[in-house]
């Protein structure tokens, strides 16, 4: 039988389904392996599901000499170098769709947290400050009627514009394809330039995947763009925000607030971040429902069964062909 190693853990479901076809050993325990111990727990693969937090290169390729199809459980791939892997003629495959509608609750969950101070107002009242009700107390900025730029307007970026129209949200957005009329129409979504979309939102939005012509899209001269009331919230990738020049624009309040759920070579992140009120900070779970979780980790099975159990195309073919 073919041997599919999982290198962390998974819901019971999916390894049932894959020990139909396959030898299935899985990180069940879940431990956080140290790169030589997951090198070795990876030996004699010849798929592999792996998680967005394993980076996949050369030497991950060369510990796991048969591997055939790298089955990641998450619709980015950046962890993956799949440039590496195709010259390997080895297949990668996400999981696109099924985590959009999660994604999407979770984008509106951090900008309105950030708009509303809700971590802040948290940390005081949990922290014995609230003595009495005032009219100035904890000022947020508002969510309804408020300008959205949107910058990536994949499934992810329309379902969140869906979200935000019934705020009475004007939506604009900036990505690298315009997309049709008709959907413009639908989810009254205005297409403009990057300047523009900076210059207008009171929400910066970041949805768009990383690589390396989007790392730092977000830097000390977009922050400035933005207004000084307005709020930035990236649920998409680290790097696509230059953190430091946040840190700096946070600190002056050159921008109102940020809300983030990825950082610059997460999951460690500056520790100037924890200093400041006027940031909402959670741990890369913007899929994390448990539904979402079941869907992902089954459709990165299906991948492999599909490749390897069917000898057919997957499901999700992310190398470029
Ligand atoms: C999560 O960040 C994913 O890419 O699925």
């Amino acid at each position: 039988m073919k041997k599919i190693i999982i290198t962390r853990e998974v819901f019971d479901e999916t390894i049932e389904c894959l020990e139909a076809h396959f030898d299935v050993v899985s990180n069940q325990e879940d431990r956080l392996f140290r790169r030589d111990e997951l090198l070795s727990f990876i030996s004699g693969a010849e798929g592999i599901q792996t998680s967005g937090g394993d980076k996949v290169n050369d030497e991950f390729l060369d510990a796991a000499p048969q591997v055939k199809i790298i089955a990641n459980t998450a619709v980015g791939f950046n962890n993956i170098d799949v440039d590496a892997c195709s010259q390997r003629g080895i297949i990668v495959t996400n999981t696109p769709g099924v985590l959009d509608e999660c994604v999407a609750d979770y984008a509106m969950g951090l900008m309105i947290s950030a708009c509303r101070r809700i971590g802040e107002a948290e940390r005081f009242l949990r922290s014995g400050q609230w003595k009495t009700i005032y009219l100035k107390q904890m000022l947020g900025v508002d969510v309804h009627g408020a300008t959205l730029g949107l910058v990536g307007f994949g499934r992810i970026g329309q379902a969140i514009a869906r979200r935000a129209n019934g705020f009475g949200m004007r939506i604009v957005y900036h990505t690298r394809s315009r997309v049709s009329e008709d959907i413009e129409k639908d989810l009254n979504a205005t297409y403009v330039d990057k300047s523009h979309l900076l210059q207008e939102s009171d929400v910066v939005l970041l949805i768009l995947p990383y690589s390396k012509e989007t790392h730092h899209f977000i830097g000390e001269r977009e922050l400035a763009q933005m207004k000084r009331r307005s709020v930035l919230v990236n649920i998409a990738r680290g790097g696509i925000v230059d953190d430091k020049a946040l840190i700096a624009a946070l600190k002056s309040n050159s921008i109102f607030a940020a809300g983030l759920d990825v950082y610059e070579g997460e999951p460690a992140l500056s520790a100037k971040f924890l200093e400041l009120d006027n940031v909402v900070l959670s741990p890369h779970i913007g899929s994390a429902s448990e539904s979402t979780r079941r869907a992902m980790a089954m459709t990165a099975a299906k991948n492999l069964i599909a490749v390897l159990a069917n000898g057919q195309a997957p499901l999700n073919w992310v190398n470029p062909r």
